[in-house]
């Protein structure tokens, strides 16, 4: 399997020290395990800055759409997708943010439904935890079928060791992470993630092609396999959740014609 490795810490520090280890522990149990790797801080991806094209005219007017294609694309190749960041103040790297901001528009359009993530993170003491749960909220708004969480305590600046409990806990989470990517199932959608989805699916239709504020989410949304669709077809939705959705559908629809985020047309 082919697992892509994105580096959200600006250097190779206590966190890569556990990357390693992690790619260990996968080769062991996929032995046809490839690694490339994505150092974020490296790609030179300037900050978003905000202009809103990815939302309403589609990912292709960034004004940095080349780097974020070459990423999306990488990441979209991957069957596994192992995120590393530091924790610097309970949270992601300003670093991995940058890249989340980027592909903020996949929270309205959802994409990656076939990818599985590991997530690590260290922390000096407090907050590490908090950081990886919120890299793993955020994977999920973009489609990520599962997400692994791995994140622990470091307490030293530059000089972290992996001690044998710590390794053990990694090596049980990575094992988990590649025995699903090798499975290639693909998990149900929770409850909590319909309810966007398909608030979106029914907003949409009020931005559809030829109406006054039309933009991308209409025309991704109109398409045929996803406009009747309460989650992505590769995935298999049971009935009560298909109810489910459908429901927050409705919801969507209604509150698409109540509400109409504007934009300026100059
Ligand atoms: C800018 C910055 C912010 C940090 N914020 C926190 C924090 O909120 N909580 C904490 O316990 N440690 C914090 N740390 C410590 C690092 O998270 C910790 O040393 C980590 O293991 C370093 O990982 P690295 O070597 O991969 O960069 C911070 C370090 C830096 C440089």
């Amino acid at each position: 399997m082919k697992y892509l490795i994105i580096n959200g810490s600006p250097r190779k520090g206590n966190t890569w020290k556990l990357v390693v280890a992690a790619k260990d522990n996968i080769r062991r149990v996929d032995s046809s395990a490839t690694f490339d790797e994505i150092h974020l801080i490296k790609e030179g991806l300037p900050f978003c800055c905000g202009c809103s094209a990815c939302f309403r005219l589609g990912h292709e007017k960034c004004p940095h759409s080349v780097k974020i294609i070459e990423i999306i694309t990488s990441m979209e190749r991957a069957d596994g997708i192992i995120i590393a960041s530091t924790t610097y103040f309970m949270r992601e790297t300003s670093v991995l943010k940058n890249l989340f901001d980027h592909l903020c528009f996949m929270t309205h359009r959802p994409h990656f439904f076939k990818s599985k993530a590991l997530i690590i993170t260290t922390t000096g003491g407090v907050g590490g935890g908090q950081a990886a749960k919120g890299i793993s909220s955020f994977l999920k708004s973009i489609g990520f079928n599962r997400c692994y969480l791995f994140s622990t305590a470091s307490y030293s600046w530059n000089d972290y060791k992996i001690n044998e409990k710590t390794g053990l806990r990694l090596s049980n989470v990575t094992g988990r992470f590649c025995k699903d990517v090798l499975s290639g199932k693909l998990h149900s959608p929770s409850c909590l993630l319909l309810i966007p989805y398909n608030l979106f699916r029914g907003m949409s239709i009020s931005y559809a092609k030829g109406s006054e504020f039309e933009t991308q989410d209409g025309v991704h949304w109109a398409e045929d396999h996803r406009k009747n669709s309460v989650y992505d077809s590769s995935v298999h939705v049971p009935l009560y959740k298909k109810l489910f959705g459908q429901l927050f559908y409705i919801i969507g629809k209604f509150a698409g014609r109540k509400m109409t985020v504007t934009y300026k047309k100059d």
